[in-house]
């Protein structure tokens, strides 16, 4: 079954794409012959605004997915719901409204969790399907739910806070999930910021879909923010997985997506606003 994949929102516009607008943040129109998701909303703004002028209709969404509650992917979603103007399942972990921040440069906390209350979007149309799990939302289309954690150098970003009486505690991102869709050659991995780590990601992957390679991923890495270590790691695991393509978002960040193309050249693409692929 064909699935087309669109980046409708992501930091980077390319030249090309006149009257396009970036904003920091990440969405993805996922397209098949009888199924519409939108996977994540990015920040707010350029999702309405990108949308038809990339032919897409938010309208026929059949669902939407959240990544994870981080208002740079999840910003964007009452205009969604505005606009698609009925009640839908909107899919993601039950943690996804936690309060939660990011620390700035000179040492402020900024709240960075989602930006709107749970009943507001169920009066404009949400119907919350949270759940831990790994699950089949559609046919071929499933989501990771929570990532086991299971090597010791996925340390993440150490700017990411979540309260927890009077002092901040390093955000956990239990409610970080991925989607996964198949074709007939194996898997795509789509990631919103991939807070969970991408080997763990890869791994909970590949332990719930034994035999079934993936051979695409799409999205943010957030490596930018990790630790050498953490990306050497990467590299070699993607190397071992024989992984094809690469099409670096969002939270990879210039340096480390420098340092990916290096090392796996015509492999890898940035997908930026506008950025399409259709899979067989
Ligand atoms: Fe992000
Ligand atoms: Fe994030």
């Amino acid at each position: 079954m064909p699935t087309t994949l669109t980046v409708l929102v992501e930091n980077t516009v390319p030249g090309k794409a006149d009257g396009l607008i970036g904003e920091h943040g990440f969405s993805l129109f996922l397209e098949r012959p009888n199924r519409r998701i939108l996977f994540d909303t990015g920040a707010g703004t350029a999702l309405l605004h990108n949308a038809p002028r990339l032919g897409k209709d938010l309208k026929t969404a059949d669902a939407i997915v959240l990544s994870h509650g981080h208002k740079d992917h999840t910003g964007g979603l009452a205009a969604a719901l505005g606009a698609i103007g009925k009640r839908l399942p909107v899919y993601g972990h039950p943690g996804i409204f936690a309060d939660r921040f990011g620390k700035r440069a000179n040492g402020q906390m900024q709240y960075a969790g989602l930006p709107f209350k749970r009943e507001a979007l169920e009066g404009m149309g949400a119907a919350f399907d949270l759940s831990p799990a790994f699950r089949e939302i559609a046919p071929g289309v499933r989501l990771t739910g929570e990532v086991p954690r299971k090597n010791a150098y996925e340390t993440g970003d150490s700017h990411l806070f979540v309260p927890r009486g009077d002092t901040m505690e390093r955000d956990p991102f239990q409610d970080d999930l991925s989607m996964v869709v198949e074709d007939t050659e194996g898997l795509t991995l789509i990631l919103g910021c991939c807070h969970s780590g991408l080997v763990n990601t890869l791994d909970h992957v590949r332990d719930r879909l034994p035999g079934k390679p993936i051979h695409t991923v799409i999205g943010g890495t957030h490596l930018g923010f990790a630790p050498p270590e953490q990306l050497r790691q990467t590299i070699a695991t993607l190397r071992d997985r024989q992984v094809r393509h690469l099409g670096l978002s969002h939270c990879t960040g210039l340096q480390a997506g420098a340092h990916l193309a290096a090392e796996f050249g015509d492999a890898v693409t940035f997908c930026n606003v506008g950025y399409s692929v259709t899979l067989d």
